[in-house]
């Protein structure tokens, strides 16, 4: 559900005419419905109520500092997975408390400044990092709270590149080494250790590989409470899929938590969620323009001035975005075929091949759905160009919430060594 439709033959963000977005601010720049982070959080959190749960949002689907301010006025925590992320949801007014740090490769400097905000929970991924992290907390005088991310070696089903919970992948703890490394965090000087955690791939629309998952964890966790280990938290990662399409018929929130709430039922343990996509997904849009339609001898190609830079999901895994006009088709208005590219100087610079749309003219804007999560966060200034701007819209107002860097800007942080510019 999301709050991005026609209105008066327009395409509308709540009740904010895009075009009027794009005049002001300029394409390719994201768009923002407050009103659709605000019910995905409210979803999510009505579908847990009655469990002990904290929805930890997974800040790299969209850590933007006005989104996440969005989501602390509900309630949520957050999953960060660099001192980067930390601070951002720091700075968005999300308590430490509610604080959980994911992620492989956690640096001395990044542990510190973790343990010294008083985060929730430590999830931590090799022996190596928890021998570390302990180090780290005892010379700080402090303890670190932690669950071990466990490699449940099972198939999520999903794309390959966002699949992270079989063995051969480079997440979590091996499953046959976890037991081992409660019994050495339960020796080591620094770790409290406190909970289990598994995460096993990211747009998962069925439920059973999720359910696999957490069976095992719960078993292990029993097994390592009767070891000894004061297990009270399972943390169940992030991974629910959306609708990208019509016809994505992806689990609800509603299911999710059903089926967690009977994996975990009598056990007494708090659980952790680290929801990214679900809820930031399909709150933004990405807005460009029309610049060219080149015929080519077997093809069309709608040329736009966004591209893979803006948005990596179609390059880098095939996603589909399904591609709205600004302007409301009209009965029996001419469809064409295209292949819809952007100006990269790279052949992987589509973001759909053989897509049927209302025929479009150079100027026309167009909106690619479902581009709030892993859009803006993942996009970069290759080919030298400028960072995508970020708008909010709240009912009928909207703000940049980041804006396009000047040219002078997006060079400041580089400079010419002195000896090029002096003759010798
Ligand atoms: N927790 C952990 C440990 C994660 O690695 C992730 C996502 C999440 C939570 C949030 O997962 P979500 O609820 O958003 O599925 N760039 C890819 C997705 C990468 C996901 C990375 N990890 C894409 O655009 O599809």
């Amino acid at each position: 559900m999301h709050h991005f439709s026609y209105t008066g033959g327009r395409l509308h963000c709540e009740g904010v005419d895009l075009e009027a977005i794009a005049s002001a601010v300029g394409t390719p720049c994201y768009v923002y419905s407050s009103a659709t982070l605000v019910r995905h959080a409210q979803v999510i959190a009505e579908a847990f109520r009655g469990q002990r749960a904290l929805i930890a949002y997974s800040v790299k689907a969209n850590g933007n500092l006005a989104v996440l301010a969005t989501l602390a006025g509900q309630g949520c925590g957050a999953d960060v997975v660099s001192a980067g992320e930390l601070l951002r949801a720091r700075k968005a007014g999300i308590p430490a408390s509610r604080i959980v740090f994911s992620g492989v490769g956690k640096t001395a400097a990044e542990m510190a400044l973790a343990l010294e905000q008083g985060i929730h929970q430590f999830n931590v991924e090799s022996a190596g990092e928890l021998r570390l992290l302990s180090d780290v907390a005892a010379r700080l005088g402090r303890t670190a709270p932690i669950a071990l991310r466990v490699n449940p070696d099972v198939a999520a089903g999903g794309h390959p590149n966002i699949s992270t919970g079989k063995s051969g992948d480079k997440f979590g703890v091996p499953w046959g080494e976890a037991e081992a490394l409660y019994a050495e965090a339960a020796r080591l000087p620094g770790i409290r250790a406190v909970g289990v955690d598994v995460h096993i791939g990211s747009q998962i629309g069925d439920l059973a590989p999720m359910r696999t998952a957490f069976e095992k964890v719960v078993a292990l966790a029993l097994r390592l409470r009767g070891q000894g280990h004061d297990i009270r938290r399972i943390d169940v990662g992030g991974g629910l899929g959306i609708a990208y399409k019509e016809g994505d018929a992806p689990a609800p929130p509603s299911a999710y938590a059903a089926m967690i709430s009977e994996v975990t039922a009598g056990h007494g343990f708090d659980v952790i969620l680290e929801p990214g996509r679900v809820i930031a997904g399909n709150a933004g849009v990405l807005l460009a323009t029309a610049l060219y339609e080149k015929e080519a001898p077997d093809r069309t190609f709608l040329i736009l001035d966004a591209g893979m830079n803006d948005l990596i999901r179609p390059a880098l895994y095939g996603a589909h975005h399904d591609i709205l006009p600004l302007a409301e088709p009209k009965a029996g208005q001419a469809q064409k075929t295209y292949d819809v590219v952007g100006p990269i100087c790279e052949s992987t610079d589509k973001f759909a091949s053989g897509r049927t749309l209302p025929e479009v003219s150079a100027g026309d804007r167009l909106a690619f759905m479902s581009a709030g999560a892993y859009g803006a966060v993942l996009s970069s200034g290759y080919n030298a160009r400028p960072l995508v701007p970020e708008v909010l819209v709240d009912r009928d107002r909207f703000e940049i919430v980041r804006r396009r860097p000047s040219f002078e800007e997006s060079i400041e942080l580089e400079k010419v060594p002195e000896w090029l510019t002096t003759a010798a």
